[in-house]
């Protein structure tokens, strides 16, 4: 997720500005930008990489007196991470920074080609900085070009802007991606999108709703909601410790991450669904030609993502899916036919095993695609085709939002190759769409959700052993909570297909067994139950997640109920995240970085 900072005030520009996105790394990034106007002057500096390649660069600049400035820390979604797709862009006499995604710059960028305008970049947001000039040209105040320019824009965004027409003057702009703005007793500004950066800088915030938009100076803040009303700010004090600032009030990183996958999914999705089907930007349809079989290929919770997807490809596509596990394709000689695509997914884009099985694929004459959450990793720069999933930096170890965007892009590719092959109908593709941009709702979650699971968390503390169960794309799922529940529990647990129970597992079954079963109301819900039903004749302890009351369960995690099995999916994915989270915590657990773990394993 990109980071934004702003400030208009005398003799801090520069710190406030590059302290700022120091503040904002931990939300990823992989180039960052200032530009500061002082005056009729812009100095404008870029740097990929890592903040302290910008910090070098600016070395030399020592602005003094009163300046206005913005600056932005880039995590790659449309274009590579270049110094010229870095934040902030120019037009001729304006700089903008932005975080979220223009869903429509495409057909903005191709009309303002037409009028004769120049890109450098391939990012969505240059087209904000040259509409707003456009506007600019003719509207009768650089304020009415602004809002003319919002008025445009469809998507998420959080934007500053910067002028010569107004060189004391940053004008925002807030809908789906989060800015807040601080002052302090000199009256002087300063954005930021979140708290951290205004730490030590600003006394008060205001936190922009979406839909506000306006602009300060040094004597003004004036604020105008979605309906283009004049409004009085609403001020908050603001807190004062850094760390959790950056949980943004959550107890962990993975607590807040679990929370965010609501807005990820939203990023996710963005751009991607069409009224009547699936667009990827990045991808080449021809990539698929001559495509009798899809690979997948991963590690950890990447492989359970895979193997959910699956069963996707085959329902919707109707194309052979094999999944493999990337440290077993390493040495079992395969046999990878060029008639087979294959995609490695990895929220890093840099395990060992995974970009070993990657290099295999493509001596072996492949086409391969990567499904990642990082643009400048090793599988993207390899892979011949990528697709980002745009979670933003995940600094939980035990990963969950990354999870979530895989599933999200993963079933989207499903329908995407679904059209391409023709193999629904437009009947089916409306029924999945729909469904599709019902994702980010049924991850919110509610406070009784989550303080239900945290009540219930306490009776899970022992025991010999976890069997999470479910059936079809809930045996995936079953798999990730049982691995979410080792790796920050250190309980065991594992994931098994309701219907192999009776093969062996279920002479475990006593009252020291519990069993968290996955029991979905539109997907074999009664062959679920009947498998639920055999453990608990034997006593075992059952915790039910589903939409339907369950009588033989001992505890019981009541999920909506939805109409398609992919909601139920998304939905007690959360619930499984936030059980295994409680649970830790009640062992005193490191929630965020357990034993033994790494973020990313790039060993073998
Ligand atoms: C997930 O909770 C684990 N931390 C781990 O299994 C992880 O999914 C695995 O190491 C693969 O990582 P990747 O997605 O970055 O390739």
């Amino acid at each position: 997720m990109c980071g934004i900072v702003g400030f208009v005030g005398t003799n801090k520009v520069k710190d406030v500005l590059l302290d700022g996105l120091k503040e904002l790394e931990y939300r990823g990034y992989d180039s960052a930008g200032i530009a500061v106007l002082q005056g009729e002057q812009f100095s404008s500096y870029k740097a990929v990489g890592k903040l302290d390649n910008l910090v070098q660069k600016v070395a030399d600049f020592k602005p003094k007196g009163f300046a206005i400035g913005i600056g932005h820390t880039r995590w790659a979604t449309h274009g590579k991470p270049t110094e010229l797709n870095a934040h902030p862009h120019l037009g001729t006499s304006s700089y903008v920074v932005h975080n979220g995604i223009i869903e429509n710059y495409q057909e903005i960028k191709n009309q303002l080609t037409q009028d004769g305008v120049r890109f450098l970049s391939q990012t969505d947001t240059e087209v904000i900085v040259h509409l707003f000039e456009k506007h600019l040209a003719v509207e009768k105040t650089p304020f009415e070009a602004f809002e003319k320019t919002l008025s445009e824009l469809e998507g998420a965004y959080a934007i500053l802007l910067a002028t010569k027409s107004m060189p004391d003057t940053i004008f925002f702009a807030k809908n789906g991606s989060p800015m807040i703005v601080g002052v302090n007793d000199e009256n002087e500004k300063v954005f930021a999108s979140s708290d951290a950066p205004l730490i030590g800088h600003a006394k008060d915030v205001l936190y922009l709703s979406d839909g506000d938009y306006g602009y300060v100076s040094p004597t003004e803040l004036q604020l105008f909601n979605s309906d283009a009303k004049n409004i009085k700010p609403t001020f908050s004090p603001l807190p004062t410790s850094k760390l959790s600032a950056q949980k943004e009030g959550f107890r962990f990183f993975m607590e807040k991450e679990i929370y965010e996958q609501s807005d990820v999914i939203s990023d996710a999705l963005l751009g991607r669904i069409q009224d009547d089907g699936i667009n990827f930007d990045e991808l080449d349809p021809a990539l698929f030609d001559g495509i009798n079989e899809i690979k997948l290929c991963a590690c950890g919770t990447s492989y359970h993502a895979a193997l959910a997807a699956s069963y996707l490809f085959e329902r919707y596509a109707k194309v052979r899916a094999s999944v493999e596990i990337a440290s077993e394709l390493r040495y079992k000689e395969p046999l990878l036919l060029k008639d087979t695509l294959f995609v490695v997914i990895s929220q890093s884009g840099e395990t060992a095993d995974t970009l070993e099985t990657l290099k295999m694929a493509k001596a072996a004459g492949l086409k391969t695609l990567v499904i990642c959450n990082v643009d400048n990793s090793s599988m993207v720069r390899l892979a011949d085709a990528s697709v980002l999933t745009r979670a933003g930096i995940e600094k939980g170890v035990a990963s969950t939002k990354a999870f979530a965007t895989q599933m999200s892009v993963l079933w989207m590719l499903s329908l995407y190759v679904a059209q391409i092959r023709d193999t629904l109908t437009k009947k089916a593709m409306q029924k999945q769409l729909h469904a599709l941009r019902e994702v980010p709702n049924s991850v919110k979650i509610n406070d009784a959700l989550h303080e239900k699971i945290r009540r219930l968390s306490k009776r899970y503390l022992h025991g010999h052993g976890f069997f999470f169960i479910g059936r079809d794309v809930f045996f995936p799922l079953a798999l990730e909570g049982a691995l979410k529940l080792k790796e920050i529990t250190y309980l065991h647990a594992e994931g098994y297909p309701s219907g192999e129970m009776k093969h062996g597992p279920i002479a475990m079954a006593d009252p020291e067994l519990f069993t968290i079963a996955l029991m979905p109301k539109t997907l074999l819900y009664d062959k679920t139950k009947s498998n639920v039903e055999e453990l608990s004749a034997r006593d075992s302890t059952i915790c039910a997640i589903s939409p339907v009351t369950f009588d033989k369960a001992d505890d019981f995690i009541q999920t909506k109920s939805h109409d398609h099995y992919m909601l139920e999916f998304f939905e007690m994915m959360v619930a499984l995240q936030l059980l295994s989270m409680e649970i830790s915590v009640r062992l005193g657990n490191d929630v965020d970085m357990p034993r033994n773990l790494a973020k990313s394993v790039t060993v073998e």
